[in-house]
């Protein structure tokens, strides 16, 4: 094989490549011969190939070792690109040589298998293509957020993941033994970033969020990202129109950067394109009103859940906001409305299509004494949450803010079934492993 450096399998395709004698390398996705002649559909992270190779040219010793190659082996091989149109994507690599990286042994993943032996093998079932794609467009998503937060003057800080008070209540955080004493895997960092407030007045962290929730459903898991971000002087009708925009950007940006991605997996990239501001708007009110007139089961002060959502947003093209809901269901941080002391100001943002809940905002609190009473009675001890009350004693302003879940936004945004595809390796109740 010749000293060149090797080529990213993108090269095969460009206009000019037609007779150029390049080298590439990556894991076999499918090996065949027929008649002294190999075939080889080779991947790498540009795109795959099919490399052929005649046993006149490689020889018997080299033809031999190519051909007993397994799926997912690793193969480097030169060659002169040629059209081809009997081959994917209309090229082939016609090889002078292929060198085994790896043979590679018998690939245990195909067709026919269990979505549970998959899970099993998880380690090796990422390298689907469709895993591929999902976890392009999930960086795309990411980079796109984070862009969108720049732009917006939203600082990125970091909050811890180790706590020693759950933030959204006990019932559904993971304990740990501290060095002998109680502590928590983070549920939200929504009050660290109430504390960053002060200094920065806009900040933003993108962590991960624990949720011991025995929920086997297709939007839960016990571990997701997270992006969580906090105004100061920010009302709930700011708060609205900045999730707004920032979700019409992402699905926009990803729409342009990931339109192949997102058609392989099945989501017309021009469907995202069209997700811009503004999202229609309802209160909880009146949402049960609708609900009813469905003819749920349903009354003030029940909790909107998979079915509610469902039935709200399955004929929606937008996402559709849901405000002011009964205090009971919501957090002890959430400010109670001005005009209403029954209902908090708070809103969730429901994906379109029956996709469910994909954010949770709200204006907070700022009264101590109201903080103490709602600590109280989620059954929590107020010590715990002293530092937190502090930061209505030194500084206090008016502040909201909101936490979207990544994987809750991707799901939605590629139509998978189960959320667990939209993420590596699921964490769910019945599984931490691989
Ligand atoms: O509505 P949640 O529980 O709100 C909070 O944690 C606030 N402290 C956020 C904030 O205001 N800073 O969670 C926020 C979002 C949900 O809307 C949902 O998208 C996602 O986090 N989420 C989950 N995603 C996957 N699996 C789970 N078990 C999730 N629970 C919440
Ligand atoms: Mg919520």
């Amino acid at each position: 094989m010749s000293a060149a450096a090797p080529e990213p399998i993108a090269a095969a395709f460009r206009p000019d490549a037609v007779g150029r004698t390049i080298r590439v390398r990556g894991w076999v996705q499918k090996v065949r011969s027929s008649g002294g002649i190999l075939f080889l559909l080779v991947r790498d992270r540009t795109g795959t190939v099919q490399v052929t190779g005649r046993r006149d040219r490689l020889g018997d010793a080299g033809f031999d070792r190519a051909e007993h190659v397994q799926v997912e082996g690793v193969v480097e091989a030169e060659g002169t690109v040629a059209d081809d149109p009997r081959s994917p994507g209309g090229r082939e690599l016609r090889a002078s040589a292929i060198r085994v990286v790896d043979a590679g042994l018998p690939f245990p993943i195909f067709q026919e298998q269990t979505e549970e032996f998959r899970l099993d093998k998880r380690h090796l079932a990422i390298r689907s293509a469709e895993h591929v794609a999902t976890f392009r467009v999930k960086a795309e998503l990411l980079r796109a957020l984070r862009e969108f937060l720049h732009a917006e003057d939203v600082l990125e800080t970091t909050p811890p993941i180790l706590t020693g008070n759950p933030a959204e209540g006990g019932a559904e955080a993971f304990t740990i033994d501290y060095f002998g004493r109680p502590g928590y895997l983070s549920q939200s960092a929504q009050l660290y970033l109430e504390a960053l407030l002060a200094p920065h007045e806009r900040v933003y962290a993108l962590t991960p969020s624990f949720r011991a929730e025995k929920s086997r459903t297709p939007r839960h898991l016990t571990e997701y990202q997270h992006l969580e971000v906090e105004l100061a002087w920010c009302d709930l009708d700011g708060l609205t129109d900045f999730i707004e925009r920032m979700v019409g950007h992402v699905c926009r940006t990803v729409a342009e950067r990931s339109a192949t991605d997102l058609a392989l997996l099945g989501r017309p990239p021009e469907e995202l394109a069209a997700i811009r501001p503004p999202f229609p708007r309802t209160s909880y009110a009146e949402a049960i009103e609708r609900l009813k007139a469905k003819g749920l089961d349903v009354r003030w002060g029940s909790d909107l859940a998979t079915a509610e959502e469902r039935a709200l947003t399955i004929e929606e093209r937008l996402p559709l906001f849901v405000s002011r809901f009964p205090r009971e269901l919501k957090a002890f941080y959430m400010l109670r409305t001005p005009d209403d002391p029954r209902t908090v100001e708070a809103a969730d943002l429901l994906a379109p299509e029956g996709y469910g809940e994909i954010v949770g905002a709200s204006c907070r609190e700022t009264d101590v004494a109201a903080l103490v009473d709602r600590i109280r009675a989620m059954g929590a001890n107020v010590e715990e949450y002293e530092w937190y009350l502090d930061l209505r004693r030194h500084g206090n302003v008016p502040h909201a803010g909101f936490g979207l879940g990544i994987e809750r936004i991707l799901r939605w945004m590629l139509r998978r079934e189960h959320i667990r595809e939209t993420t590596p390796f699921p964490r769910t109740p019945s599984r931490h492993t691989p």
